[in-house]
């Protein structure tokens, strides 16, 4: 990328403000997914490797600017304690005198965690005296938190106004992988998309029109596709609103001569439930009283059959409603599909919680090229969109000049 970054900067007894996104599922106060803590580890040990002070600091949630219990930290200290193998140190605060003071305490190589940031509702406001105070308690800043690259808050971006900005290995590495996709990428391109609606993913759907051969559509925003057909999808998810989008999305794709494939055959339940009795159907006979809970077989096997051809992969959205296990084989069979081709020398990235869940807990995200730890982050990337945190970082060739106080 052309940012500067940890590699860059002295940083042995300096304090850096590192900011990550340690944005993780929560159940009752349990991590369900500990990635993001795990892909922020590198930044962490490498800077305490070198002898800096860590002001580590990130969101969890939308507490929405206020204190919320449900939504402290303390569950991620606890884990990270636990992944570095030495405790952390946490904040009551994201900022005070209390944080000042602790801060002033640290040695080098130490580490405090700061209470979650959207406790202040200056976080998401972007205010400049929140951000000039957060930049007060370090002398650089290092932005680790690509999952949160694409919102301009007081840690992300108002900071660089106050702060030398400077990129951690993990937002290295995320730029790098997801550059592969927008320059030049190995032809054919093929995406895979899911999730529930295409009303949230119509942009990246376009800007993937423009740089792929094939876009193979499943998930419950595939059913608003195939209502725009004229199908008649029983009890299914269909945004109405969006029927106008998908044809002009399917007119957009045969003018420029990509091929948008739908499920053919879908699995089909009464009900979202473990439980529920299924049925396999062809789009076309799905039971007025049933809903599409999972693409079929005979799309899965089509979407691994095209996808076999693929030199460049990116998946993003469920192809089902895979929480619920029995409604998970398409999703399953998809990332199974992906990892195959890695291993034949495709590049295959995958982004967004859901279909990085699933690649997770099927134990192959060693199998694909690049596990995007960014949602929203990763899909407006795609969409050509330049992320306020990434834009705030020194150029590669601009000069350091550190805080005098350093
Ligand atoms: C995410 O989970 O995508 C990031 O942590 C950003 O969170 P946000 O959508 O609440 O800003």
């Amino acid at each position: 990328m052309n940012a500067k970054t940890i590699r860059d900067v002295d940083v042995g007894g300096r304090r850096v403000f590192l900011r990550a996104d340690l944005n993780v599922p929560l159940d009752d106060g349990r991590i369900t997914d500990d990635t993001r803590i795990r892909a922020s580890l590198p930044t962490i040990v490498n800077l305490l490797e070198r002898g800096a002070i860590v002001i580590l600091a990130s969101h969890l949630g939308r507490p929405k600017g206020k204190v919320n219990d449900a939504l402290r930290m303390k569950p991620v200290a606890d884990r990270l304690a636990q992944l570095l193998g030495r405790p952390v140190r946490m904040t009551g605060d994201a900022l005070g005198p209390g944080v000042q003071v602790a801060v002033d305490k640290l040695r080098p190589g130490d580490l405090i965690l700061l209470e979650n940031l959207r406790f202040r509702a200056d976080e998401e406001a972007n205010d400049p005296e929140f951000a000039e105070a957060l930049a007060g308690l370090a002398d650089i800043y290092v932005n680790d938190a690509f999952g949160a690259a694409h919102r301009a808050h007081a840690s992300t971006e108002g900071i660089t106004h106050f702060l030398p900005a400077v990129a951690g290995l993990l937002m290295e590495r995320e730029v790098d992988s997801l550059s592969r996709l927008l320059t030049k990428p190995p032809r054919p391109f093929h995406a895979v998309i899911g999730g529930a609606k295409v009303s949230g993913k119509l942009e990246v759907l376009e800007a993937l029109l423009t740089r792929c051969q094939a876009v193979l559509v499943g998930g419950g925003m595939a059913n608003t596709f195939l209502a725009a057909r004229g199908l008649e999808l029983g009890k299914s998810l269909v945004e109405e609103d969006q029927l106008e989008n998908a044809e002009r999305i399917v007119a957009e794709a045969r003018r420029k001569r990509v091929r948008l494939m739908l499920p053919t055959d879908v699995v089909v339940a009464p009900q979202i439930h473990q439980r529920s009795k299924t049925k396999i159907v062809a789009v076309d006979a799905v039971p007025k009283d049933q809903m599409i809970v999972d693409i079929g077989p005979e799309t899965r096997a089509a979407f691994a059959d095209h996808l076999s051809k693929a030199k460049t992969i990116f998946w993003n959205g469920p192809m089902g409603v895979f929480e619920i296990s029995q409604f998970a084989d398409g999703t399953n069979e998809m990332a199974r599909a992906i990892a195959r081709r890695t291993s034949a020398k495709t590049v295959t990235i995958v982004g967004g919680g859901d279909s990085v869940a699933a690649v997770e807990q099927l134990g192959l995200a060693d199998r694909m090229t690049h596990v995007s730890t960014g949602g929203g982050a990763s899909l407006e990337f795609i969409e050509g969109k330049s992320l306020p945190g990434v834009e705030a970082l020194l150029p590669a060739d601009a000069e350091i000049n550190f805080r005098e106080n350093a």
